[in-house]
């Protein structure tokens, strides 16, 4: 399984090092939120462009307008954006996938915690690059888990999506074997790894690698 730690929750002070510390990991995920869509705001791209990220780096939006962050991200040099159902109807949702692919981005698209599933189209499963599944409401590190989650993710493989799905959210060593069985390629791992110490975090990591 590949893991892509969160650094939501990482310590900004020391970011450099905290990045360094994650690097044998298979992506980094960044978690922006605006304050409005949650209640939380975190970074922009701006508070990060002296970080030298020692993998690839991927976006994921958190926000009412997510076209108006796609610019600085692109700048900042990830490799994908994804962003929430919850804030587009279909055809916002398949102009924005066209503005990511057109940049060379992976266009990804996000279900939130308690939405239905739903509301993928089969249109919006035919055009995304990945779908990241929400195992949390999404808005904050640290909580539980939502079960659930494997039966949403095991129904878009009965769907026919072959593209990479990821889960997000309350994911450990006890949850990451189901949802690989249940079709996730790589799952977004926040304080399972960053509450810990930085010499650990290389041991969870591969531990995750070996599920
Ligand atoms: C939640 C974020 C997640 C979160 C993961 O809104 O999208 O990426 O930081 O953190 P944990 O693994 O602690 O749930
Ligand atoms: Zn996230």
């Amino acid at each position: 399984m590949k893991i892509s730690p969160s650094i939501l929750d990482a310590d900004f002070e020391s970011l450099q090092s905290e990045v360094n510390s994650i690097a044998s990991a298979d992506r980094i995920h960044l978690d922006i939120m605006d304050g409005q869509y949650v209640e939380r705001k975190t970074f922009r791209a701006s508070d990060i462009q002296h970080v030298e990220f020692p993998l690839p780096i991927e976006a994921h939006l958190m926000v009412n307008d997510p076209k108006s962050f796609f610019d600085e991200f692109e700048k900042l040099g990830v490799i994908g954006i994804t962003f929430h159902i919850e804030t587009q109807d279909e055809e916002g949702t398949l102009k924005l996938f066209e503005d990511l692919k057109k940049r060379g981005l992976t266009a990804g698209i996000c279900v939130d915690g308690h939405t239905d599933y739903e509301v993928l189209s089969d249109e919006i499963l035919k055009n995304a690059d990945k779908i990241l599944v929400m195992s949390v409401k999404a808005g904050m590190g640290g909580q539980s888990f939502i079960p659930d989650t494997l039966k949403k993710i095991k129904t878009l493989r009965e769907r026919g999506f072959k593209r990479e799905i990821e889960a997000d959210g309350g994911v450990n060593l006890d949850n990451a074997r189901g949802l690989k069985e249940a079709g996730a390629d790589i799952v977004v791992v926040g304080s399972f790894v960053m509450k810990k110490g930085p010499t650990e975090r290389q041991a969870i990591i591969s531990a995750f690698q070996s599920v």
